[in-house]
């Protein structure tokens, strides 16, 4: 096994548990690792001088990073905090958000049985991840098993009606006032409009669901044609 790299790493903005480094002359943001040696989607892991591990956390795997990268302004992740993620395939953002929530739980729905499978075998060891095979269109099917209200749903499904998704989910398991992040993909909707005139109708969809839009942020050139939208549901 190769030997990670010794850097120094400093905290990313104030933002709790994210990191920053330079890696072969390239800034990098990191997240500390709680599953020691294991590198989940082939990011490199690197140490500092105090000899803890960090795992790269790789903009164009993550969309999430990806806004950061952009300098997306709203971080609302906290060390205990519980997270529904719609669409977490085999974990590569969930992974580094289980890094940073760390005494939290992340409930994980994804309906491909072969990416929740691999999910199962990359996060394992870590116990702040709850998988759950199941359809985000259906929230009522999986009820039973998230027995709490949620502070923040993140949602990357690249399906039409992304929007209505998120809503039915915010407003069975968010709690009031609650932050949501939702990555979109212009294509995904409509491969015939405008992606300004996409983004902003799904902008509309929520705020007549009582959404309080706090930014709207291009993911390009990380994830073409996405943007990333981040805000607060009163669940009215
Ligand atoms: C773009 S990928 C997600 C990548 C992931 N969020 C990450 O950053 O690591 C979208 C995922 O959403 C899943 N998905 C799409 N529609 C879904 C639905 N209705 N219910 C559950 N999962 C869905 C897909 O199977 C796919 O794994």
């Amino acid at each position: 096994m190769q030997k990670s790299p010794i850097i120094p790493v400093k905290q990313f903005k104030n933002h709790e548990n994210v990191y920053q480094g330079r890696l072969n002359d390239v800034d990098v943001i990191f997240t500390k690792n709680i599953d020691i040696g294991q590198s989940v989607y082939g990011e490199r892991l690197v140490k500092d001088e105090k000899g803890q591990e960090f795992r790269e956390w790789n903009p164009h795997r993550s969309k999430m990073c990806a806004y950061l990268k952009k300098g997306g302004k709203e971080f609302q992740f906290t060390k205990d905090m519980v997270i529904l993620y719609l669409g977490a395939s085999s974990g590569t953002t969930v992974s580094h958000l289980s890094d940073i929530i760390i005494g939290g739980r992340i409930y994980c729905i994804e309906f491909s049985a072969r990416s929740i499978r691999e999910l199962v075998q990359r996060l394992g060891n870590r116990n702040n991840i709850i998988p759950i095979l199941a359809d985000a269109t259906q929230p009522g099917q999986y009820r039973s098993l998230i027995p709490e209200l949620v502070d923040l749903v993140y949602q990357d499904v690249a399906q039409p009606e992304q929007a209505k998704l998120l809503i039915d989910n915010m407003r069975m398991f968010l709690k009031p006032g609650g932050w949501f992040y939702i990555a979109i993909k212009a294509r995904s909707i409509d491969v015939s409009q405008d992606p300004g005139i996409i983004f902003k109708r799904q902008e509309k969809v929520l705020e007549r669901a009582g959404c309080q839009i706090a930014e709207t942020k291009d993911i390009t050139p990380f994830s073409d044609d996405h943007v990333m939208i981040v805000g607060v549901h009163e669940n009215n």
